[in-house]
């Protein structure tokens, strides 16, 4: 069927204007956050309701035509970048952003795909409730694409990742049925997990189009400390007995790099340090609770004093504006690395007990491999979680090339330190190359019987993840 007659149906079934297909409006849809890689769409679809999703799919089903599911486009490894030219039809979801009911006794939420992030936790927060999913991209994701890149984020340590926070789902499968396992139970062992199926699948196997979402109480009481220290030693000593010491009053704890703070500086997203000196390298915690009484200040006191000696300097937030400009800095990073150049994301997970020799090795391969490069490390680190990104000096022309190199590198390290060369943002379009070094062959292939057997005429977001 050729293009017009396409778009023709396509119009037919969600109205004109919500079928795009003017070559300057669909760019933003076509390119990925990062702007390292763009594609041609056939055009881009903003259906309204599951229902003319289930239409849009079965006509694309019934021609063979390719669709890639789509959120706020905040991936950050091509999970939505179009591969074929002008052969692939885009669904985003934003229309389908309801929320359909908050149950503050039963504590979830029920929320349409296009539902963006922020805008939950807004209305969320008029109830003195929250989702715990806590990241910089939260004003434009949308919970579809929290849910189909199993988004992790900041609170991981205290409240899990986005799959450990969805009871349901809707979804239209690649044959445009709908399925919906739609359960407010927190126990629910009814045959396959269907909602933890499509959690993390990137868009692969089905469009998310509703979810029901575990809510928690905003807790009364929270307090930000950055602490400064000389080396990296130091700080995973320091943290090992924080956690033991603070252990769930911990919601947050993320290793920050006085690299990072320089660049944050340097493209003027934050005005100054908040120390007089340079450091190497900080964390930046926070701790939140419910019990009136508790004494944070002596429980601090006391334990800054048994363990001085292994850091140089620390601030404790005094006031919610100093909280929120201690977890601006950490929201900046990844937009002053994009400022800077092209950043190679090394989303990595890896056991805390081997970070000292990750580092240092992975550190001393790159420099031999290849040169000028410069490593802007920082991440979770209460979930072994460490953004280990890179940036090439210049403008390199085998830049590819050099890419590949900085992700065989560092993936080399993370397997010997048994760590995951995917630990949020999923595998998409970047990383695919790297899945099959990474998985047992066992492994991929179950993975390719679960698409084959879903996605038999493979239509839905084919060329991410896994090649069949
Ligand atoms: P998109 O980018 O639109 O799509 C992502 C993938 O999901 C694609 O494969 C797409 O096909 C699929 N998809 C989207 N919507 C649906 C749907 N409704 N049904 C089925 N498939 C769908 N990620 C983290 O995990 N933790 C972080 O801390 C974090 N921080 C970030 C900070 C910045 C500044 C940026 C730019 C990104 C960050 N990310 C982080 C990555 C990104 O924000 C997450 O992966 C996010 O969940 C993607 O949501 P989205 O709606 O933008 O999805
Ligand atoms: C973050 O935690 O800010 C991200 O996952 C983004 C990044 O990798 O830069
Ligand atoms: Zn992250």
């Amino acid at each position: 069927m050729d293009s017009e007659k396409i778009i023709k149906e396509l119009k037919k079934i969600c109205g004109n204007k919500y079928v795009i297909s003017d070559r300057k409006e669909l760019i933003s849809y076509e390119r990925d956050w990062d702007q390292k890689s763009s594609g041609l769409c056939l055009c881009t679809v903003l259906p309204k309701n599951v229902t003319e999703v289930s239409k849009l799919v079965k006509f694309c089903h019934r021609n063979l035509i390719n669709v890639i599911p789509q959120g706020g486009n905040t991936g950050l490894v091509g999970g939505t970048v179009p591969v074929l030219k002008k052969k692939e039809i885009i669904i985003n979801l934003k229309r389908i952003n309801k929320i359909y009911e908050i149950d503050n006794t039963n504590l979830t939420a029920d929320v349409g795909a296009g539902l963006i992030l922020d805008s939950l936790n807004q209305k969320l927060a008029e109830l003195n409730l929250f989702f715990p999913l806590e990241m910089a991209s939260s004003g434009s994701s949308q919970i579809g694409g929290n849910i189909a890149t199993n988004a992790g984020g900041m609170n991981v340590i205290k409240y899990g990742n986005t799959r450990n926070n969805i009871l349901g789902v809707e979804a239209v499968l690649p044959n445009g049925e709908i399925i919906k396992s739609m359960n407010k139970v927190m126990k629910n062992n009814t045959g396959y997990n269907l909602a933890n199926l499509l959690c993390g699948s990137e868009g692969t196997i089905g469009i998310i189009t509703r979810s029901i979402l575990k809510i928690y109480p905003i807790l009364d009481q929270s307090k930000t400390l950055l602490i400064a220290f000389t080396e990296l030693k130091n700080l995973l000593v320091f943290y090992k007995y924080f956690q033991k010491y603070f252990n769930t009053k911990i919601e947050r704890c993320e290793i920050l790099t006085g690299i990072n703070f320089k660049l944050s500086m340097k493209h003027s997203l934050i005005k100054k340090s908040f120390f007089q000196k340079d450091h190497d390298f900080y964390l930046l915690i926070k701790l939140s609770f419910s019990e009136k009484k508790y004494d944070i200040y002596s429980d601090l006191d006391y334990f800054f004093n048994e363990y001085k000696d292994l850091f140089t300097d620390v601030i404790l937030s005094q006031s919610l504006k100093q909280e929120k400009d201690l977890w601006k800095f950490r929201e900046v990073i990844t937009e002053a690395q994009k400022i800077e150049g092209l950043v190679i994301h090394n989303d990595i997970s890896i056991p805390i007990a081997n970070l000292k020799n990750f580092f240092n090795d992975c550190e001393k391969d790159l420099n031999k491999k290849i040169k000028d490069i410069i490593v802007y490390p920082f991440g979770h680190l209460g979930d072994g979680n460490i953004h280990y990104n890179v940036i090439i000096k210049g403008n390199r022309k085998n830049y590819k090339l050099l890419e590949n190199k900085v992700y065989e590198t560092v993936n080399k390290n993370v397997t010997k330190y048994k760590g995951s060369i995917s630990a949020e943002h999923g595998i998409g379009l970047f990383k695919k190359d790297e899945l099959k070094k990474f998985l047992d062959k066992n492994s991929l292939n179950l993975i390719k019987d679960i698409k084959r057997n879903i996605d038999p005429k493979n239509i839905m977001n084919n060329s991410k993840v896994i090649d069949l």
